[in-house]
């Protein structure tokens, strides 16, 4: 059967993320100790908010990747739907991408720390 639609989308974004994030963050999303942090830990509160939401796309290992904004924009959905497992994330778009990924983020642990803080209480 041929995929079309929002299987093939959800398809060529699984290989995508194999094939760009899944090195180091493992098939699960879980990543490993000293390597990638586990996306599931918290990832739910950083899809919840706005700040998050642009970490989730400045990373270096989503902004820099060779992936277009549609693209990452769809990774990104399927890290959110099918390894964090949340359903009710609002979906990443192509222009949000666009619009957040040329930001660099200066200091990204130090930045990932301040915002569990913020938003896991
Ligand atoms: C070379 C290893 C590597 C690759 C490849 C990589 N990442 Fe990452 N990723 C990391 C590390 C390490 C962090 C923790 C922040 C940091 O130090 O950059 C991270 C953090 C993240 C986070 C934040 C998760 C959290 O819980 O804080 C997201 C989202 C993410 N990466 C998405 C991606 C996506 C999407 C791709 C593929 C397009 C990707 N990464 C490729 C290593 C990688």
């Amino acid at each position: 059967m041929q995929a079309t639609g929002v299987l093939a989308q959800s398809n060529s974004a699984r290989i995508n993320y194999l094939l760009n994030c899944q090195g180091c963050h493992s098939a699960d999303g879980k990543g490993s100790a000293g390597g990638a942090p586990d996306m599931t830990l918290y990832g739910k509160e950083f899809l919840q908010s706005a700040p998050g939401r642009r970490f989730f796309i400045q990373v270096p290992g989503s902004s820099n990747s060779s992936l277009s904004n549609l693209e990452l924009a769809d990774v990104l959905n399927f890290i959110a739907s099918e390894l964090i497992q949340y359903n009710e994330a609002i979906q990443f778009t192509e222009t949000e991408v666009e619009q957040y990924r040329g930001t660099k983020i200066s200091n990204v642990v130090e930045t990932r720390n301040q915002l569990i803080l913020e938003l896991v209480r």
